[in-house]
């Protein structure tokens, strides 16, 4: 997800416009900034691109999923129900917020398996938030109907999908909210940041006054604003919106590009009988972001992890079933709920549960799949090259394997 690959004058422009005016903040000291208002234009572009009514800026995508949960009334004694796979901030916001993070399984389109969200509901079910990872999406279409029939809240964590789609709907946008990260490693970059997409005017207010303190952004006099309620700190720099500024000008450049590429390493390892992929609920809507496949056991899946390591072409392949920081089995400090302060003790007793509760379903999927991260820099050259590497390197494993059977 590498909008950093492409980074030069245009995102320089952009900052040096804030620093030229020396105005790092968003809000106030209109006078001052010169006609420049980089986060507010950002929102109004962010709006426009994707199809959302309102967009909130903030500091990262955690600090956007964590406003979005209080803006939509998510707190103590609620159940978010959230997938196995995802990153580590999608249940740190949850746990901020006082609620209870419910991690089911997923299935092979990496994202939420429907009947594993049915059977996890709960009276105390408030939300369910699928979380479209690496570049793609849930099968929408079936949480949506979950949602309707128990009426829960549906909030997406787009935070690795920016500019991919549902249907012709960006995500981020289909559900009550939505959220995107722009930290270093994402399709587009802030260096740091994160917005919340909503069509729900009352949602977007409550996000914009949560993320400034709850100041209520009424009146020209920020010392005079009053506090609807108690919000925190979550603002984002106009250094940070420039950046972004000049990184969403590029999207459709980078979307093209990984589509591109995604495609010819797609059609490389697609030769291969043995070679599966992740199933995508609409392929026109994958921002390519990564080409995620499967190999047939858990075993071969481990030799060709090996072998990369060895070849030294690792990089950019991960296996997320050993990865600390994306799946369930290495979360140990989720699952003995290691934390600096007290928990409530329901809540502690709930996220413990997740030290014995059974993933066999998640890791039926997770111990098989490799996801190559697509690069912007590429040429067709070099993807053929890395394609037909990899594709070797696989042919060589499942030889060896049948030689030892
Ligand atoms: C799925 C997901 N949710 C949330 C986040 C949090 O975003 P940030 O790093 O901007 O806090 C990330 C970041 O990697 C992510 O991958």
């Amino acid at each position: 997800m590498p909008g950093f690959e492409l980074f030069g004058g245009e995102e320089r422009k952009e900052v040096n416009d804030v620093l030229d005016t020396g105005i790092l903040m968003r809000y106030g000291f209109d006078a001052l900034r010169k006609g420049n208002w980089k986060a507010k234009e950002l929102e109004e572009t962010i709006c426009k691109v994707f199809g959302a009514k309102h967009a909130q800026l903030v500091s990262s995508g955690t600090a956007a999923l964590t406003t979005a949960l209080s803006a939509l009334g998510i707190g103590y004694g609620d159940e978010v129900i959230m997938p196995a796979f995802t990153f580590v901030a999608s249940f740190e916001a949850v746990l901020s917020v006082g609620a209870v993070p419910v991690l089911v399984d997923v299935d092979d389109t990496l994202t939420l398996a429907p009947a594993a969200v049915r059977s996890a509901i709960t009276p105390k079910t408030k939300c369910i938030m699928p979380v479209h990872m690496c570049g793609s999406m849930a099968d929408l279409d079936a949480l949506m109907a979950i949602c309707k029939e128990h009426k829960l809240i549906l909030l997406e964590d787009a935070c690795q999908s920016i500019g991919a789609s549902y249907k012709g709907k960006h995500l981020g946008t289909i559900g009550d909210a939505g959220t995107f990260s722009f930290d270093f490693v994402k399709t587009i970059t802030c260096g740091e940041g994160g917005a919340v997409l909503t069509n729900n005017e009352t949602t977007y207010i409550k996000c914009d006054g949560y993320s400034d303190h709850g100041h209520d952004h009424k009146g020209a006099d920020r010392g005079a604003e009053l506090h609807p309620f108690i919000g925190y700190n979550f603002r984002i720099s106009e250094l940070h919106a420039a950046v972004g500024l000049a990184q969403i000008k590029k999207l459709d450049r980078f979307l093209a590009i990984q589509k591109k590429n995604q495609a010819l390493l797609k059609n490389i390892l697609s030769q291969i009988p043995e070679v599966s992929f992740r199933r995508i609920p609409d392929p026109a809507g994958d921002s390519c972001t990564f080409l995620s496949w499967f190999l047939p056991t858990e075993e071969l899946t481990r030799a060709v992890v090996n072998e990369l390591k060895v070849q030294n072409i690792l990089a950019g392949n991960f296996y997320w079933y050993d990865n600390n920081w994306h799946y369930i089995r290495r979360w140990d400090h989720l699952k003995n709920s290691v934390t600096l302060n007290a928990l409530h003790p329901e809540l502690k007793e709930k996220v413990i549960h997740h030290a014995t509760k059974d993933f066999a379903a998640s890791d039926a999927v997770m111990s098989r799949c490799i996801s190559t991260a697509i690069s912007l820099l590429w040429n067709e050259e070099q993807v053929k090259e890395k394609g037909e590497k990899i594709s070797s390197l696989i042919k060589k494993m499942l030889n060896t394997q049948k030689a030892t059977a």
